[in-house]
Parts: structure tokens; C-alpha cells; sequence
């Protein structure tokens, strides 16, 4: 192959109109392929210059040289170019727009029994109480005779109490938490301070204030020297905490086969007395049975459903709303907002 000054010109020229001619990163990739890779004209004029006369190819070599060099240089440049147009068209297509409004997503979040659970639990806890628990499916001893309630006591038949199969076992879904009374005072010695918060089972229809399954939170005091009087104010504590400090207690004679004496205990709230819960002084059969030393110790208990609590702290109306799971109603309670 002869080379010619001027075809290296005119190549060079042609490569350099199409690098300048490619509209993109894509087009002078080709461009590059074709004009400036190993098989371009250039390319190939400097592989031919092993062929011609040794006389000229000192020259040949500085023209094809300077041309390949221009090129690369031409080529840098629109490299450059097109790189940095791509950047700012990247930039702008995906610009993001954070005025846009987002897709919330929701978060879970605690119900606000857990809650009410939660604050009571603190709130014992930082008198000096334990949290005790039981099993929900409980022995009919455990859930009523310990608890001095006699087998004919209206409790135990069939219209309140989920019996459980096969009936000799005499097994119950536990009708309030009680037993965990008897439950911690056959397992530990006095001086007790415990709390149990709990899920309980009545065979009521749900309605708006019944649900068959329920929450209750039991307290249990048995030291030296417990009177009447340790419980009020325990109980005047416990409404302060979870009703606010304006919240009046009252102490209404009652009856509980477990307590004597026992109590309703009621709370002036929103401008009138509501009833609260039950309470009492330990029965001393109720001790006997544990095996308490009753010479030397007494004790109080007392026992709410949370879910009146929360119906009367919050002003909700129907049960529906607490047991139903739709969240929101959790999130009414500023739970699982984002
Ligand atoms: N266990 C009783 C009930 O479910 C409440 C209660 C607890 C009353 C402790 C007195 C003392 O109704």
C-alpha cells in the first residue's frame, strides 16, 4: 500500500467531521470504531508505513503521527462535550420533586389497652409492686373455691362462666384475675405487693358495653398492719395517675366472697361518681387457704376491667370500638400516625 499525503488529509478530515457530527455517547462510540480504533483509514496508513520507502518514512510517520494525534485530541473533546450533556439531560429527567406529595405508609403500633397496661404497670412498679401472671385456662379451684365463691354461687353456672371440656377436668377460662392472688400466695410469703394485669372470659354477648373476653388488672397487698385505709389511698393514687389529679375516690359497701369487708369503689370524674372497680380486705378464709399466717399478716385487694377504664378515661361509648381492631381507632389514641 503506497500512502498519499493528501488521502491522510482528507481521512483525517472525514473522521474529524463525524466525531464533530455524532449526536451522542452512542453515536461516537461507532464514530470511534470507524475513525479511530485499529481498523480507521489512520489506523491502517500507519500500518502501512512499514511498507514504504525507508527515504520517506521518517516524514510519513511525523504526518500520520501529527494526524492521529489531532484526532485524538478532536475526539476528547467531543467525548467531553457529550459527557457532560449527558450529565445535566440524567439531572434533569430524574430530578426529584420533594414538594410532591408522599404515599404514607402506616406503622404499627401498640392498642391502646397495651397502653393502658403499660402505664399501669409503671405506675406499681414505681410503688415497689411486682407484675404477676397466670394462665388464662385456670383450675375451678384456683378461679372460685380457693376464692372462697361456694359451688352454688351464681358465678359459676353456666351463664357466666366458659366451662371447659371435657368438664372432669374442671378446668375454666378464668372469669376474672383472682386466682392470680391465690396463685401468688401459695407461691410466695408475705410481705406481697403484686399487680396482674390480665385477659378474663364472660360468656356475654359483645354489645356496646359487654365483650365476652376482657381485660381486668388485680392488686394485691398482704404485709403488717394493712388496714382500709392503705387501700384507699392506694386506690386514690392509681385513679390520680390514670385519670388526673382533679379525680375523687369514694369506698361503697359491697360484697366479694374473697374480701371482707369489701367495696365498690367509684370515682368522680366529668363531673360525676362512675364505678370503677371492686376491692376489699383479704378474706381471712381466703388467707387461711393460701396458708398466710393470719395473726400476723392482713392485706387488701382490688380489681378493675381496663376496658371500662379506658370507656370512661376517654369517653368512648361503644365496646365495638375497643375490641373490633380497626386502627382508626388506635391511631385516634395518636398511635401509628406518621
Ligand atoms: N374479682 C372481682 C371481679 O371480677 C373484682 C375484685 C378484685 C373485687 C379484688 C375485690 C377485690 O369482679
Amino acid at each position: 500500500m503506497s500512502l498519499d499525503q493528501n488521502q491522510i488529509a482528507q481521512d483525517l478530515a472525514q473522521a474529524i467531521a463525524s466525531i464533530n457530527a455524532a449526536k451522542d455517547l452512542e453515536a461516537l462510540k461507532q464514530v470511534k470504531i470507524d475513525y479511530v480504533g485499529d481498523k480507521s483509514p489512520l489506523a491502517k496508513a500507519n500500518q502501512a508505513l512499514a511498507t514504504v520507502d525507508k527515504s520517506l518514512r521518517a516524514e510519513f510517520g511525523k504526518i500520520i503521527g501529527s494526524a492521529k494525534a489531532e484526532l485524538n485530541e478532536v475526539f476528547e473533546k467531543r467525548l467531553k462535550e457529550l459527557s457532560s450533556q449527558r450529565d445535566s439531560q440524567v439531572l434533569l429527567t430524574e430530578r426529584v420533586d420533594v414538594t410532591l406529595p408522599v404515599q404514607k405508609t402506616l406503622k404499627g403500633g401498640l392498642h391502646p389497652l397495651t397502653i393502658l397496661t403499660n402505664e399501669i404497670n409503671d405506675l406499681f412498679i414505681g410503688l415497689g409492686y411486682k407484675v404477676a401472671e397466670g394462665p388464662e385456662l385456670e383450675s375451678e379451684w384456683l378461679n372460685f373455691d380457693a376464692l372462697n365463691i361456694p359451688a352454688d354461687h351464681p358465678a359459676r353456672t353456666m351463664q357466666d362462666t366458659f366451662f371447659i371440656e371435657p368438664l372432669e377436668a374442671k378446668l375454666v377460662l378464668r372469669t376474672h384475675t383472682s386466682p392470680v392472688q391465690i396463685r401468688t400466695m401459695l407461691d410466695q410469703s408475705p410481705p406481697i405487693y403484686v399487680i396482674c394485669p390480665g385477659k378474663t372470659y364472660r360468656a356475654d354477648e359483645l354489645d356496646a358495653t359487654h365483650t365476652p373476653v376482657f381485660h381486668q388488672v388485680e392488686g394485691l397487698v398482704i404485709d403488717e398492719n394493712i388496714t382500709m385505709a392503705d387501700l384507699k389511698g392506694t386506690l386514690d393514687h392509681f385513679a390520680k395517675t390514670i385519670f388526673g389529679s382533679e379525680v375523687k375516690t369514694r369506698l361503697r359497701p359491697s360484697f366479694f366472697p374473697f374480701t371482707e369487708p369489701s367495696a365498690e369503689v367509684d370515682i368522680f370524674f366529668n363531673g360525676r361518681w362512675i364505678e370503677w372497680g371492686g376491692c376489699g380486705m383479704v378474706n381471712e378464709k381466703v388467707l387461711v387457704a393460701c396458708g398466710v399466717d393470719t395473726k400476723k399478716y392482713s392485706g387488701f385487694a382490688f380489681g378493675m376491667g381496663l376496658e371500662r377504664t379506658l370507656m370512661v378515661k376517654y369517653g368512648i361509648t361503644d365496646m365495638h370500638d375497643i375490641v373490633e381492631g380497626d386502627v382508626r381507632f388506635s391511631q385516634s389514641f395518636g398511635v401509628g400516625r406518621q
